[in-house]
């Protein structure tokens, strides 16, 4: 596992495009999983940048969603498909053919949890997963306790999620209790894995997550043992003081 520490926000944003724009040059066809959540906003708005000045092609990617909240149609404006399409694939011109999306309103999820699990195998897995920390260790929606093994499923939500997505939604009572989350297996196994974490409120389960047991009340603790690891953190989320670039 690489660590890499960054000033600041601006930094860590720049430097995590630079990892996904590499990623793109090697593989024009690669297949990346990408979250939601206020963390990777800045990497993709410097991604925007770039395909704006022509520097990457998007036209081959494959993009696979993360994670979605369950009973929501694909065009509800409070879908996590919605808030994808809005900051990544529409400012990066990736088309609709090219997602494939985890539907929160399919009339047999766990059915569509299979598909969604083999559309990931017959595209031989993921290239690269970029993923946020949730404050409890989540990965996508992959509550405590997750095991390495974990499908792509539907999950109830902890009660500290919901209140950490309470702001999107005006209030907690409104927040939904279940979504559906891309699994822990075809995560951890992806051939590149980019954790991007950033501000205070994540210092101790950042703390956890790269120094705690491997544990399934901590998901992000598994990525310890993935292969290709790189976790991008700015200053503000490192709990003790430590120098850059540090492994
Ligand atoms: C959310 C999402 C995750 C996201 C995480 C961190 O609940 N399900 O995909 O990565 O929490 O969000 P943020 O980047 O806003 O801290």
């Amino acid at each position: 596992m690489e660590l890499v520490v960054e000033r600041d926000y601006p930094t860590l944003s720049g430097v995590a495009a630079d990892v996904v724009a590499d990623v793109f040059r090697e593989k024009s066809d690669a297949r990346l999983v990408v979250p939601t959540g206020e963390t990777p906003l800045g990497l993709y708005r410097n991604l925007a940048d770039r395909k704006d000045r022509g520097e990457i092609d998007t036209s081959r990617l494959r993009v696979f969603q993360l994670d979605e909240y369950l009973g929501l149609a694909l065009d509800d404006a409070r879908s996590l498909y919605r808030w994808m399409r809005e900051v990544f694939l529409e400012p990066l011109a990736i088309r609709d053919h090219q997602v494939t999306w985890l539907p929160g309103d399919a009339a047999n999820l766990s059915e569509a949890c299979q598909a969604y699990d083999r559309a990931v195998e017959q595209a031989g897995g993921y290239d690269l997963a970029i993923l946020g920390l949730g404050p409890n260790g989540h990965l996508g929606f992959n509550e405590p306790p997750s095991g390495a093994d974990a499908p792509t499923r539907v999950i109830t939500l902890t009660p500290e999620t919901v209140s950490s997505n309470a702001r999107y939604w005006g209030g907690e009572d409104r927040v939904p209790r279940q979504a559906l989350t891309a699994g822990m297996k075809q995560l951890l196994a992806a051939r590149q894995i980019l954790l991007l974490v950033s501000g205070p409120r994540k210092r101790e389960i950042l703390a956890r997550t790269l120094q705690g047991p491997v544990t399934p009340e901590v998901p992000a603790s598994f990525l310890q043992r993935a292969a290709r690891v790189t976790v991008i953190t700015d200053r503000d989320a490192m709990p003790a003081p430590v120098s850059l670039r540090e492994v």
